[in-house]
């Protein structure tokens, strides 16, 4: 059995704080590129724990989490089992917590979100596996709490414990509140918890007020602690649970008691960490020109100062005496940011013909362009980008749009009704048997059911003609619209198949056909069921392997967000000024995605509609670029540039 020590020892424990760079860590912490990375690094650790157990015929006793964090360390368990043949008959399972009321059937249970993900999948023995009971009689449920608790002391407590962390602080679903001694016991959700479960159960009245917990001093009986957060959605929580004081606030925090507890973070859940945030006052920094674009950006806020009015004192108090002396004085770093900031303004996102373009963002030549917009969803490029897209049509661009999935799952069944009734009500004479029966599979669907392919296929037409009236109000031909229903989308479900050749090989098939000067893409990574990142890696694996074509030596790539979050000012490197009039344009064209206004399925974390969202993000970007000194515009839209 091949075991990765390197990955087991990167979660080894060292005391938090006694690096430079952790001065203000209270809790040990490992940054890794990727959830994946991390994942397969934890489940190389339990592995390595479970055999060190076998070798000495023992049982090897873990605590297990649900939830999104945990799924690919599991998905590598089972790797690890099927094709290293590493066996569970040693292992005993206790999970952290599971809803109350529920049954184990119900496909929200956590009783059977782990058989799904692994105990099914794996040797383990079933009388091995304990879940907190959530289909016990209310007056049962305290003695069964004491039972649970009084298991793990008899086997001798739990070797290695697994956690996700809420975005409330919760870890099981201790929330804020706990106490530092409580154990297993039911406790009321918090609204923020509900919140964030409203996709697994289909709308917040079907999630569940209560849930039986193990307690935090049952976690922190625990020998070796790991809690894995991953995605910006946890970067601020992780940041008052690493860097705040113990608290029953924020109950991750009674992990700084534990002497043996690793944090395993991706970048963006470590974003927000002061060794990464602001670097610079933690100690000594490799100024590069990234680094220093965001220190004196944080600097104008900071002093709410715009560019050109950062003073010597203002730098030298601030932990940047080190990039004063590099260049100087204040006077020649804030020159050059304020031009550097100032370049990365165009209202020539296609380059500007016939005019020097050593300080635009982008090539004056070919003076048109070909280029594809890649849309995660029916509806990102114009949320993200619709300004940007205007205008490129305007300026003569030949642009394609390629809507990556059909985004069918994101259509409601009433919304998926009325065009039926539509129909039915044109053809009451001769009603067509296809229509009718589609109707009645609507009637009945169950949320929790994969949606049959004829219901997804209606679905994913309603969105196609919703995109055709955007893409048409924006003045592009119907054949520059590709709809590429990518197959790894095609589930009929929340959960997505993983990423195949057929993705890649569709993307790569466009890129080939159109042969684009300019490729945009969304770097939007926040969404909540992880879509964006995924198409991201299909336009990024196919730019790799079509990287050798010479056409490709004149593809640009530029990267956009919006609709979940935006670029920081001091990652901008096209920002797109808009008119109030084109602000108005592009409102009109995201209101063609009807199916996705007002109460639409999959919201996330914001109450905001999608086109009030972006305009507030543009809006604020162009507030941003005025309060450092440039013009004011109305809106801005921003891009990164992505070098493949
Ligand atoms: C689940 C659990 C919770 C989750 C937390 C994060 O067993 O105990 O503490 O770990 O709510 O959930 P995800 O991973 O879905 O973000």
């Amino acid at each position: 059995m091949m075991i990765d020590q390197a990955k087991v020892s990167l979660l080894d424990y060292k005391t938090p704080g006694s690096f430079e760079e952790t001065r203000y860590e209270k809790l040990h912490n490992v940054i890794v590129g990727s959830s994946v990375e991390g994942s397969t690094a934890i489940a190389h650790c339990i592995a390595n724990l479970i055999l060190q157990k076998q070798k000495k015929n023992q049982h090897c006793i873990l605590g297990l989490a649900t939830g999104s964090s945990p799924l690919s360390v599991y998905r590598e368990l089972v790797r690890l089992h099927k094709q290293d043949g590493l066996s569970f008959n040693n292992v005993i399972t206790f999970n952290l917590d599971e809803y109350y009321p529920i049954q184990k059937k119900d496909v929200q249970s956590y009783f059977n979100f782990m058989h799904k993900n692994l105990f099914d999948l794996v040797d383990i023995k079933s009388e091995n596996i304990n879940i907190p009971n959530g289909n016990v009689k209310a007056e049962e449920l305290r003695d069964s709490c004491i039972a649970y608790e009084r298991k793990i002391k008899e086997l001798g407590g739990i070797d290695l414990q697994i956690l996700g962390i809420g975005r409330t602080g919760h870890i099981g679903f201790n929330e804020p509140g706990s106490h530092l001694n409580s154990q297993t016991r039911t406790i009321t959700l918090d609204h923020l918890t509900r919140f964030d479960a409203i996709s697994t159960f289909q709308g917040i009245e079907n999630v569940p007020r209560k849930a039986v917990t193990m307690g935090i001093q049952s976690i922190l009986s625990a020998k070796k602690i790991i809690l894995m957060a991953w995605g910006t959605n946890k970067s601020e929580i992780i940041q008052k649970a690493v860097e705040g004081q113990i608290s029953d606030k924020i109950p991750t925090t009674y992990l700084q008691y534990h002497k043996n507890t690793t944090l395993i973070l991706d970048e963006q859940a470590a974003s927000e960490l002061t060794r990464i945030k602001t670097p610079w006052l933690v100690g000594s920094c490799d100024w590069k020109d990234a680094i220093s674009s965001k220190a004196i950006i944080w600097l104008c806020e900071k002093k709410n100062k715009s560019i050109l009015k950062l003073t010597d004192e203002d730098y030298n108090q601030n932990g940047m005496s080190d990039l004063l002396a590099l260049n100087g004085s204040s006077y020649d770093i804030n020159i050059q940011m304020f031009n550097r900031l100032q370049h990365s303004i165009t209202g020539w996102p296609g380059g500007k013909p016939n005019s020097d373009d050593n300080h635009r963002p982008e090539r004056k030549s070919p003076d048109k362009k070909r280029v594809i917009i890649f849309s995660p969803h029916p509806d990102d490029d114009v949320i993200s980008m619709g300004g940007t897209f205007d205008r490129l049509v305007s300026q003569g661009h030949e642009v394609h749009i390629s809507y990556q999935t059909s985004g069918n799952i994101a259509v409601s069944d009433q919304e998926a009704l009325k065009y039926l009734e539509v129909n039915s009500d044109l053809n009451k004479e001769n009603p067509n048997p296809e229509i009718e029966s589609l109707k009645k599979l609507l009637k009945n669907s169950y949320p929790e059911k994969p949606a049959s392919r004829d219901i997804c296929n209606l679905k994913g037409s309603i969105r196609k003609g919703e995109s055709f009236g955007a893409t048409r109000y924006f003045g592009i031909p119907d054949n520059q619209v590709h709809f590429m229903n990518l197959p790894f989308y095609e589930t009929g479900t929340i959960a997505k198949n993983p990423i195949s050749d057929k993705d890649i090989i569709k993307t790569m098939e466009l890129i080939e056909l159109i042969k684009p000067h300019q490729i945009y893409a969304a770097g939007d990574l926040a969404d909540p069921h992880g879509t964006h990142r995924v198409c991201l890696d299909i336009v990024f694996e196919s730019l790799k392997r079509l990287k050798s074509k010479s056409f490709m030596k004149d593809c640009w790539v530029w990267l956009y967000r919006g609709a979940w979050h935006e670029w920081e000012i001091h990652e901008i490197e096209m920002a797109v000024p808009m008119s109030p009039d084109q602000v108005l344009r592009k409102r009109n064209a995201i209101f063609y995605h009807q199916s996705q206004k007002d109460g639409v399925m999959f919201q996330g974390n914001d109450h905001r509609e999608f086109w009030i969202r972006a305009e507030e993000r543009n809006a604020d970007t162009a507030k941003k670029y005025k309060s450092l000194g440039m013009a004011d515009y109305a809106a801005m839209e921003a891009f990164k540039r992505y070098f493949y």
